[in-house]
């Protein structure tokens, strides 16, 4: 729950309730030193004053979350895992324990991203487990779901992309949907110079939000956020987010420079800005 009380993650905005925009960043294994770690994130941090209209998270490289915890303390900008065991306590050799991540005030946790089903071999049934583990304890899930090649028909499209929403949600009570983020991120458009183009997402966008509201009906589809991951960069993000149903941004490498995550968190903000 949040402060409030309410799992809406909503903001008034002259009478009208608007889903909160989001802008994340993964780090995935790329800053794995203390010293590199924070003196980024402390940068993020400068550059995103006076932005709380605008939900902002990092997942730093999991070796370094307790360093970015403190750096980031008195910040506006939260931090999570970019991964967790699916059981909170026990004999499970090398696995983060969300216990850890709530001890240090972290308040998202990643799951299930493509590097973590391919190279991982992540499967749907641990992803369930790790997003319930995640709403039980409070914190917000960022699930990531994305199809592996380019799908233009879009029922092809949808049903990937049901599947991977309705086990990775599973028994998870339809009221905590809202509480989760959604991270549209096509496999496809990892990692490469540059996003999937915005009329696909846009349309991905839709699909995702009718398969939560055909799954859990209306207000849970309309509160959920959902936000596009991929080759996400300064120069694609305005058209990426001109869409109702894009909430805001997962960003990778293109989050590496503070000015450009200046420029995103700014444009976000901009187009996001409504009444
Ligand atoms: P990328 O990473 O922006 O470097 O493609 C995005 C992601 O994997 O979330």
């Amino acid at each position: 729950m949040d402060d409030d009380g309410s799992i809406f993650k909503t903001i008034e905005k002259g009478g009208i309730c608007m889903r909160q925009p989001v802008v994340g960043i993964s780090y995935k294994t790329y800053v794995n030193t203390v010293d590199k770690a924070t003196e980024l994130v402390k940068a993020l941090a400068e550059v995103a004053t006076n932005e709380q209209a605008v939900e902002k998270f990092v997942f730093p490289s999991l070796g370094v979350v307790y360093p970015v915890a403190q750096a980031l303390k008195g910040s506006d900008i939260a931090f999570g895992a970019q991964n967790i065991s699916p059981y909170e306590n026990g004999a499970y050799t090398g696995e983060v324990s969300i216990e850890s991540i709530i001890d240090m005030g972290g308040t998202h946790v990643e799951i299930g991203h493509a590097e973590r089903q391919h190279i991982f071999h992540e499967t749907l049934d641990m992803i369930h487990l790790k997003t319930k583990l995640t709403l039980e304890k409070g914190l917000t899930p960022v699930l990531c779901v994305g199809e592996e090649e380019r799908l233009d028909n879009k029922e092809e499209r949808k049903d990937v992309l049901k599947e991977q929403i309705l086990t990775s949600f599973g028994d998870v009570d339809k009221v905590l949907i809202p509480k989760v983020i959604l991270a549209y991120e096509p496999v496809w458009a990892i990692g490469k110079a540059e996003a999937a183009e915005a009329v696909y997402v846009h349309e991905t966008h839709e699909i995702i939000r009718e398969i939560v509201q055909e799954a859990y009906t209306t207000e849970p589809a309309e509160a959920v956020r959902i936000i596009y991951g991929g080759s996400v960069s300064k120069d694609n993000v305005h058209e990426i987010i001109s869409h109702d149903d894009v909430d805001g941004v997962f960003i990778g490498r293109f989050g590496h420079d503070p000015a450009n995550y200046k420029q995103i968190l700014e444009t976000v903000k901009q187009v996001k800005r409504k009444g």
